[in-house]
């Protein structure tokens, strides 16, 4: 199936679901990236956070309707992102990625774009 797309071929919006839940439960308990996020509540920042990637991977654009033009760096500025905190980020999406079980190729791809987004990510040297 030539055509599919890769938010299909990892499994579609489950994939994402496991992958963010993994993510956040990480994040929930980590002394450098908890602070960062500004609401109590971690419920919502997952869910803007999955169906970001549910969209960037070819599925519904479900975020782009609710959030409308990413702007990913410029919505990061207000938080500071130095290699430590880039660092963290990256430890536990690594995590949620391996819990996955992904065929090899499909790993490296997902793998490769979150390295390349979470190094674009960071504002302070
Ligand atoms: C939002 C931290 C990298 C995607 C946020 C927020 C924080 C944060 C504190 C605000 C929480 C909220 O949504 O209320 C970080 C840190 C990173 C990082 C410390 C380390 C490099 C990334 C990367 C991506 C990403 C690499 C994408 C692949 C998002 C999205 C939102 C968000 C989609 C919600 C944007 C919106 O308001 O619609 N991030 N982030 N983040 N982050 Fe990150």
């Amino acid at each position: 199936r030539p055509t599919e797309s890769f938010f299909e071929a990892v499994g579609g919006e489950e994939t994402f679901s496991r992958l963010v839940a993994h993510f956040y439960e990480g994040v929930a308990a980590d002394p450098v990236l908890r602070p960062l996020y500004p609401e109590e509540d971690l419920g919502p920042a997952e869910e803007r956070l999955r169906l970001f990637l549910i969209q960037y991977w070819g599925g519904p654009s479900t975020y782009g309707d609710r959030r409308g033009h990413p702007r990913l760096r410029m919505r990061h500025a207000p938080f500071a992102i130095g290699p430590v905190e880039r660092d963290a980020w990256l430890a536990h999406m690594r995590a949620a990625v391996d819990s996955l079980g992904l065929p090899a190729d499909k790993e490296e791809t997902l793998w490769g774009y979150l390295v390349y987004a979470a190094n674009s990510m960071q504002n302070r040297p």
